[in-house]
């Protein structure tokens, strides 16, 4: 979703907020825009396009201003075009605002303020809000009240800053359902929607909860709810370096993650894994073992990439611990009035910490009163902290929008998971000390799966026109072909499906001909046999054979046509190793067919709206 910068103080903002829009270009975005206070009066720059296009706009702007705000739109209301980019102003221009999420209640506020004889430029939820602040401010009231009044009447998601040019000193923001964080400077202030546009200047930050509302000057801030009550905030620090969201010698963030996954799959078990006691430690959950204990079932919710981790953490989890687990799409567990028991246990998987439907499964989950834990990427993220209790996968900044890195660590940490709950419902201490061993191994197996770009280069170019691909493997291979599936679909717009190799026969086998291209996850393991039957099957009808396979096999390569092989691992982790080519299939092809890999259309890092 769209980004949020804003800058109070005493350097010259316009570079400040170009600079914070550029580092959350990742987020995924339509149009850019800025307002800045100068000379008292209120100039908003914007336009649809790439912040690249705004610079170019902005190239013989010169500004004195210390005061702005910037924002890149991920269009919901009204498509992405000059008018309907942020930020939007009222009718006498006094005020600019920019919003990240979905006012619900926009059409209803709107009738009442054209009944007022509002104007209105754009066809944004967005501009009504300004107007409806504006509504309230034009009775007397200062900017920080009449924000937070009009954000009591609002319904939906939202992450704004205001900035008004009578009030030249002071920007307001607030938030719903969308992240905002507080960098703190010397005399100056920032604002953002992740601490990434922030790290250039400050790792003293402080994180807005929902239904917060902040007044920031250049040298203090003021946070009230919007129910008007004072609160205080913590200054936290961040430990972010930033070399972690440079691209450094890498053409793009997606290839610098996939090469990054031995050493993030090493920070996800690092100081995790109990050798000698063939256990596991994880400090978040180290005061709920009793919880875990007791716990009856395991309710996993996510999306995306994050929920085919969560499938491969079902598997973990009942072969480790014998717990029933259930992965439920986060957009429909929230809709579909879940049965809930009081010894289960919601666990919600999210790289970002911010997904919208995600946050909200958690919302319900807690609404009906179960204890949620949460996996997640990013430190201080809202599911980090609306959950009880849960486990960083420490994986470090993921700024591609096609997530790699996240997987391998999300699959690393669930074998960390299931681990220390199956230690702790009667798994043997050499059982505990194989799986213990095995995850110690992953890093360096990983660096050997990456040796495959050659062989991935060759696919390539054989099928880099072709319009569609199958992705087919069974047991914990069957959501890497799901996740093999949406990488490639997700950059590189070929259309790609993943399914259960047996479920061939059951419908898809009737897309097979010389045309498709079937990638096979082939491991030696129980389920061997089964797949390359599944390989005949779809060789005996003309179909394109690739498997990933693995380094000791020496009998596909008799009924594959392309073959990529990764070393051996347990069938826990052997999505870990698989995806390895697989995301590095979807980055090449991409390439090959002139695609935008960091910034792929339509889509956003961080899916903040419904
Ligand atoms: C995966 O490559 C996509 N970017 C997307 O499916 C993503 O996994 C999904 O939006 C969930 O994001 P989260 O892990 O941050 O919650
Ligand atoms: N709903 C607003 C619009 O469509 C904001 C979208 C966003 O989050 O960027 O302009």
């Amino acid at each position: 979703m769209c980004g949020i910068i804003g800058y109070i103080g005493y350097k010259n903002s316009l570079p400040i907020l170009l600079d914070g829009l550029r580092r959350l270009e990742y987020r995924g975005y339509d149009s850019a825009g800025i307002a800045l206070i100068e000379n008292d009066k209120i100039e908003i720059l914007k336009k649809a396009g790439k912040v690249s296009d705004l610079q170019d706009k902005l190239k013989n702007y010169s500004s004195q201003s210390t005061i702005g705000i910037g924002h890149t739109r991920w269009a919901t209301h009204g498509a992405p075009n000059d008018i309907n980019a942020h930020p939007h102003n009222n009718s006498d221009n006094s005020i600019a605002l920019i919003h990240n999420g979905i006012i619900e209640n926009y059409q209803t506020i709107k009738k009442k303020l054209l009944k007022d004889g509002c104007k209105f430029q754009s066809e944004t939820d967005t501009e009504v809000l300004v107007h409806f602040i504006s509504s309230f401010y034009k009775n007397g009231n200062d900017l920080f009240t009449a924000t937070r009044l009009a954000l009591s009447e609002v319904e939906g998601a939202y992450a704004i800053l205001v900035i008004s040019a009578k009030e030249k000193n002071k920007i307001i923001a607030a938030r719903k359902g969308s992240p905002l964080v507080l960098g703190i400077g010397e005399n100056e202030m920032f604002v953002a929607s992740d601490a990434s546009a922030l790290i250039s200047y400050t790792n003293k930050v402080v994180y807005l909860d929902d239904e917060e509302i902040v007044q920031l000057t250049s040298n203090n801030f003021v946070t009230k709810t919007i129910t008007d009550e004072e609160i205080e905030k913590q200054i936290e620090k961040i430990d972010l370096e930033i070399g972690q969201i440079e691209k450094n010698n890498f053409d793009h963030f997606m290839l610098k993650e996939i090469y990054e996954q031995p050493e993030s799959v090493k920070n996800s078990i690092r100081g995790r894994v109990l050798l000698e006691e063939g256990d596991a430690k994880l400090g978040g959950l180290q005061d709920f073992h009793d919880q875990l204990k007791k716990t009856k079932r395991i309710i996993i919710t996510s999306c995306g990439t994050s929920w085919h981790a969560s499938l491969v953490g079902e598997y973990i989890i009942e072969q480790m611990a014998g717990i029933p687990v259930e992965v439920e799409y986060a957009s429909e567990f929230r809709y579909r009035s879940p049965v809930i028991n009081s010894d289960d246990l919601i666990w919600s998987v999210s790289q970002s910490g911010e997904t919208a439907d995600t946050l909200a499964s958690i919302r319900e989950a807690k609404n009906k009163g179960a204890k949620t834990f949460g996996i997640v990427n990013v430190v201080g993220s809202s599911i980090a902290r609306e959950t009880s209790a849960g486990v960083y996968i420490h994986a470090g900044p993921e700024i591609g929008v096609a997530s790699t890195k996240a997987f391998t660590s999300q699959v690393a940490v669930f074998g960390l998971i299931g681990l220390l709950l199956g230690r702790q419902r009667g798994m043997q201490i050499d059982q505990g000390r194989i799986i213990a061993n095995e995850i110690i191994s992953l890093p360096e197996k990983i660096k050997k799966a990456l040796n495959c770009v050659d062989q991935v280069k060759k696919i390539v170019d054989e099928f880099k026109n072709t319009s569609n691909f199958l992705f087919l493997g069974r047991g914990t291979n069957f959501p890497t072909a799901l996740e093999g599936a949406l990488k490639l679909k997700e950059i590189s717009y070929i259309h790609a499906e993943g399914y259960p190799a047996a479920e061939m026969k059951h419908g898809p086998i009737a897309l097979i001909d010389d045309k498709m291209p079937v990638v096979f996850i082939v491991p030696k393991d129980n389920l061997y046999d089964k797949v390359m039957s599944n390989i005949q099957e779809v060789r005996a009808r003309g179909g394109r054979i690739i498997a990933i396979a693995n380094d000791d096999d020496d009998e596909i390569d008799n009924f594959a046509e392309f073959v990529i092989k990764v070393p051996r691992t347990l069938n826990y982790f052997g999505p870990i190793l698989n995806i390895i080519p697989l995301q590095l299939l979807a980055y090449y092809m991409a390439i090959a067919r002139g695609c935008n890999v960091d910034q792929p259309r339509n889509l956003a890092k961080s899916v903040t709206v419904e």
